[in-house]
């Protein structure tokens, strides 16, 4: 049984003028110990699938359709009081711009100890002391700046103290909105080191959130690749990053710079991101009017799946054929 298990998820938000689709027919499955990427350009849903994964979409958001199993049980049908106890001790999340959410006026440690007290009210004082000392060093800050308050911290510790809380209750999965985008690429680099240490130490399984293909490309072994609202391609890194067949992960792979070295692939730039709900493109494919490849089908029908491999697969009509 996998870990995660997400069919078919469609989510909405209720807006001035009706529910708007944010994210719609979304699945994919995450084994224990894996690291899920997903990216896409601004607006594109990778929010809203983070949120809706620990039971926190914004009092607008709802989950119109699908479902979502965590080791077989069904999240959606779950109390918010059985939520809260899964929350951070099953999954957790480091949210998106979190190193400023650190509270100024108290000393970072003494934020995380209080996590670690709410979620385990079992645990003495010693155990806390000593899961706190652990967390520090899995995320390589000196003990002796436990106590320092998040002004004495460097941006690059703000966001390895967040990873330390969200972990603090060893969940068996993290996601992680954007880790490390506020970062220069120096301590960027170093963070997705730690994350890749911890994976590997802790056992956790991630979904790892970014614009920046680059970083996705290091930490995450599979790959999906979001589009107003939709998975347009996905499969094994190897497969979206050196082979991609939408003309949308080419055009997103070409236009980026951090990719080089790590994948060489080149191709012509994407157009211009714009937020738009998947329901603006009912019933035809919402890469068209910015696709060098469209034709006039895909304009008038809906795109299809197209198996290029039992582990790849791409939302385009014209994808796996004459190529
Ligand atoms: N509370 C809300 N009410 C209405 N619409 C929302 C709300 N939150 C998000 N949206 C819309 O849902 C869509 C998906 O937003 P989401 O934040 O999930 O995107 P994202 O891929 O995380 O973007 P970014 O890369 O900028 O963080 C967008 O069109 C956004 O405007
Ligand atoms: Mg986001």
């Amino acid at each position: 049984m996998p870990l995660l298990d997400v069919d078919n998820l469609t989510i909405a938000y209720h807006t001035r003028s009706g529910p708007v689709t944010a994210v719609e027919n979304v699945s994919f499955r995450l084994e224990r110990g894996k690291f899920l990427g997903i990216v896409g350009e601004s607006g594109c849903g990778k929010t809203t699938i983070g949120m809706s994964l620990l039971g926190l979409l914004p009092e607008n958001g709802f989950v119109r359709e699908g479902r979502i199993l965590f080791e077989g049980s069904d999240l959606l049908a779950l109390s918010q009081k059985e939520l809260q106890a899964f929350r951070w001790k099953k999954i957790s999340m480091i949210f998106q711009a979190a190193m400023n959410a650190l509270n100024p006026v108290h000393r970072v440690g003494d934020q995380i100890i209080e996590a670690i007290r709410i979620h385990n009210p079992e645990f003495s004082e010693e155990r806390i002391q000593k899961e706190i000392k652990e967390l520090y060093d899995l995320v390589d800050i000196p003990e002796q700046r436990i106590f320092d308050y998040p002004h004495q911290y460097s941006g690059g510790m703000k966001q390895r103290a967040v990873i330390a809380m969200a972990l603090s209750c060893r969940p068996d999965l993290v996601i992680a909105d954007e880790p490390t985008t506020a970062l220069d690429v120096i301590v960027q680099d170093q963070i997705i080191r730690k994350i890749k240490d911890i994976q590997r130490q802790r056992g956790i399984a991630g979904i790892f959130i970014s614009h920046d293909i680059g970083v996705v490309a290091e930490a995450c072994q599979d790959i999906m690749v979001m589009y107003r609202g939709k998975i347009v391609e996905q499969g094994k890194r190897e497969e979206v990053f050196v082979a991609p067949v939408h003309p949308y992960t080419i055009a997103l792979l070409s236009s980026h710079l951090t990719i080089d070295g790590v994948f060489d692939f080149h191709a012509d730039k994407p157009e211009v991101a714009c937020d738009f709900s998947p329901d603006f493109f009912a019933g035809v494919c919402g890469y068209a009017e910015s696709c060098s490849r469209a034709e006039a089908q895909c304009f008038t029908a809906p795109p299809k799946w197209r198996e290029i491999t039992p582990t790849h697969k791409a939302l385009c009509r014209l994808c796996g054929q004459n190529d």
